[in-house]
């Protein structure tokens, strides 16, 4: 009788665990947010030099706040811009930035460089410690610049998408060394292949204002892409200027090389 009710709840059990495993193979793949959060006791003990028993005694008095809450466990999440609150004292209290730069030529998408001036050093009185570029462009490229704090939003303006999902569309104004051709716009349409990536871009928008003036739309953010689909039609770019990504349009009032916060309507969209 205990041999068949043992034999039973095994058979239930397996049953129950294979169900889950084909369950689980339905669930979405963690998202971004799953990625940037941390355990609230891992950050204290990484960031702040908390020891886990610590932690855990200051949990247990309700010495720990998030966002004004008292939290009584260990794994509560907290992000980059979580105000975490020991005994009274602030530990983190980040909000996120986001700004615009019409970039100039000759100024290095990075944060520092040795050599170059970088595009962070053009955003003079702010405080640009914690920034970063979203979506980087060449050197000698102008135009449309994004600089964030936000490592979660410029995730996912910057993330290369998988074919199913809707990308975002980057559009650039491009003059070329030679008159573009009347196979172009179909040639992009169809997708050019990049041998060394093995990657064909998405099927991308030329609009044609004049011999060598056009307007490309692409949805991708690969290594000096727009040059490479030019040179793959026997072009060449000679000025290469960004005006838009997704709903973020350059201000027209913001001269080469001046910046802006970005409004609430521009950082929600993403
Ligand atoms: N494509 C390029 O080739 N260069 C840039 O700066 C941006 C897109």
């Amino acid at each position: 009788m205990q041999i068949q009710q043992d034999l039973l709840r095994f058979l239930y059990l397996n049953c129950f665990k294979r169900l889950f495993r084909q369950l689980l193979k339905f669930l979405p793949p963690p998202t971004q947010q799953d990625e940037i959060t941390m355990r609230l006791d891992r950050f204290l003990c990484k960031q702040a030099d908390y020891s886990r028993k610590t932690v855990l005694a200051l949990l247990s008095q309700q010495q720990i706040r998030v966002d004004g809450e008292v939290v009584l466990h260990r794994d509560h999440a907290v992000t980059d811009f979580s105000h975490i609150e020991v005994q009274g004292k602030t530990i983190q209290n980040t909000s996120a930035r986001y700004y615009m730069l019409n970039k100039p030529a000759g100024i290095l998408s990075a944060t520092t460089d040795p050599v170059h001036p970088t595009a962070l050093s053009l955003l003079t009185s702010i405080d640009t410690t914690d920034l970063h570029i979203a979506g980087r462009l060449d050197r000698a490229t102008t135009g449309l610049l994004i600089v964030t704090n936000d490592g979660k939003w410029s995730r996912k303006l910057t993330a290369l998408k998988s074919i199913e999902e809707p990308a975002i569309p980057k559009v650039y104004l491009v003059e070329t060394a030679y008159g573009i051709s009347p196979t172009t716009a179909q040639r992009f349409k169809e997708g050019i292949y990049f041998k060394t990536e093995n990657f064909t871009t998405r099927p991308a928008q030329l609009e044609i204002i004049t011999e060598k003036l056009s307007r490309l739309t692409i949805y991708e953010g690969r290594y000096h892409q727009v040059k490479r689909m030019f040179a793959a039609v026997g072009n060449r770019v000679v000025d290469l200027h960004r005006e838009k990504i997704g709903k973020i349009l350059l201000d027209p009032n913001l001269k080469l090389g001046a910046f802006r916060a970005l409004t609430l309507h521009e950082i929600y969209w993403v």
